[in-house]
């Protein structure tokens, strides 16, 4: 079975690594209590403690170490930290960057080629504290509680039953327009979060007028998809220029996809915190869906990798936020590209090593965000892998096409578009050429 081949991969890689501690000679002695324990710090406890999400705690010398040959092998394929982005190709400066720098990934190899030494505990830095308490992940940043809850209903999720996708419409409550400064999602306790494998909120209001858009350009709304929770990820803070627009008597329509656990969960529940801006910001972001859609949408053949592209023309001067990308257990890797009006084209982004079981934002930085001018056209390609050495691929003898199960596929590339008029992007373009050329060159 596929499953089993995988194992033995991983368990032929990392003990033929773990063997061989003398090819490592060339490197600096390393040791966990000096070296590498601040890597795990910064880069792995958030995730690998008691109560997250991770299935093993990496906090202490005993409980890394036991796990070092895997340790080695996630590391290595960049698997984890989790963060697929290819390092060399494309857009290369993230706000919510958690890969290892190269160095820190030789350490971390280093460390276990040399068998793993703990090293003097004396120097090692003092153990982090975690805040266990449930508060919403953003509130810290945010500087205080989100400015308007809204749960979804409660779900009887019985013990064993086949996945469930509940999808409640639950009013906002919001009589005034207000728009939208950051917004998180969570599972409302820790019986939920075991069960939901991922929540989708759909923000639904009746627009008549289009308000913070470009004039004379016919702009998509979109699908309306407000934010979505998954592991690896809570939420997200616009840019202090941007942000979403709610209007009064908006309703939020849920899209909770659970799984039963072998125990009754009597009312999963997930809420999203909304944060508002004080004042209007300039430019309204709206949430798209860059899909690689072929012509007949996805057409996936057994024992074949698949090559799919969809296009998706900027009917606006825009900046794109972030990449996203969303496909399920075939997924193998999605780019996205853009052609410019001159015909200029630009790589903008690629995740080589996509992983279905996480969903990554790659939210660009300030500076790099991609401000591109009207009709410029994005190509979001896709990648899925239908054969027998995808690990994840549960049947490579079937064909696959679009569809919600985990087992049929999907292509998503949702990306944040924000739409600017023509002189605000002259402006911020003209600005941001003035920023680069003061940044000392040659410092990195
Ligand atoms: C954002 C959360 C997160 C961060 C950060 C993270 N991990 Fe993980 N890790 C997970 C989760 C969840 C899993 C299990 C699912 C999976 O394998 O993708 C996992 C799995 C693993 C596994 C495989 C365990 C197994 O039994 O197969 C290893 C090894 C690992 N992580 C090491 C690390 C190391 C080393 C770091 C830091 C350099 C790190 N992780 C950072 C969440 C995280």
């Amino acid at each position: 079975m596929s499953r089993n081949r995988k194992i033995d991969w991983q368990c032929i890689a990392a003990c033929v690594a773990f063997a061989l501690p003398a090819f490592a000679s060339a490197q600096e002695q390393v040791s966990w209590a000096e070296d590498v324990l601040p890597i795990f710090q910064a880069k792995c406890q958030e995730c690998h403690r008691p109560d997250s999400i991770a299935p093993m705690p990496l906090l202490t010398y005993e409980h890394a170490s036991a796990f070092a040959p895997l340790i080695r092998y996630r590391v290595e394929n960049r698997v984890m930290p989790p963060w697929h982005v290819n390092p060399d190709v494309g857009i290369q400066d993230f706000i919510n960057e958690r890969g290892l720098t190269p160095e820190e990934r030789e350490t971390i190899l280093a460390w276990v080629d040399q068998g793993a030494p703990e090293g003097d505990m004396s120097l090692a830095p003092a153990p982090l504290e975690f805040d266990e308490a449930l508060v919403w992940r953003l509130q810290e940043q945010m500087g205080s509680a989100p400015d308007l809850v809204v749960e979804s209903e409660p779900y009887d999720l019985p013990a064993v039953t086949q996945d469930k996708w509940f999808r409640p419409l639950v009013p906002t409550g919001l009589t005034e327009e207000k728009w939208v400064k950051a917004i998180e999602i969570r599972p409302k306790d820790a019986q939920t979060r075991r069960v939901v494998h991922h929540a989708l909120a759909f923000l639904l209001q009746e627009e008549t007028e289009m308000v913070g858009l470009p004039e004379d350009a016919d702009i998509p709304l979109g699908p309306r998809l407000f934010m979505e929770w998954a592991v690896g990820k809570a939420g997200q803070i616009f840019r202090p220029d941007s942000g979403k627009l709610m209007l009064p008597d908006s309703q939020i329509l849920w899209e909770v996809h659970l799984h039963a656990m072998g125990e009754r969960v009597p009312a999963a529940q997930v809420e999203i915190g909304v944060w508002f801006h004080d004042e209007p910001p300039r430019h309204r972001t709206i949430l798209s869906m860059l899909d690689a859609r072929g012509p007949r949408s996805l057409d996936i053949p057994p024992n074949e990798i698949a090559v799919t592209q969809g296009t998706f023309v900027l009917a606006a001067p825009a900046r794109l936020e972030n990449f996203q990308p969303h496909m399920h257990m075939r997924g193998k890797a999605m780019s996205m590209e853009a052609i410019y009006p001159d015909g200029n084209r630009e790589m903008l982004a690629f995740v080589d090593n996509f992983q279905w079981n996480w969903q990554i934002n790659y939210v660009f930085a300030e500076n790099a965000a991609p401000l591109v001018p009207k009709g410029t056209m994005i190509i979001t390609t896709a990648w899925h892998d239908n054969t027998a050495n995808n690990p994840y691929n549960p049947d490579p003898t079937q064909w696959v096409g679009w569809g919600d199960r985990t087992v049929d596929e999907m292509a998503h590339n949702w990306v944040d578009v924000t739409y600017l008029g023509q002189e605000d992007y002259e402006r911020m373009l003209a600005d941001r050429y003035a920023r680069l050329a003061q940044e000392p060159s040659g410092s990195e």
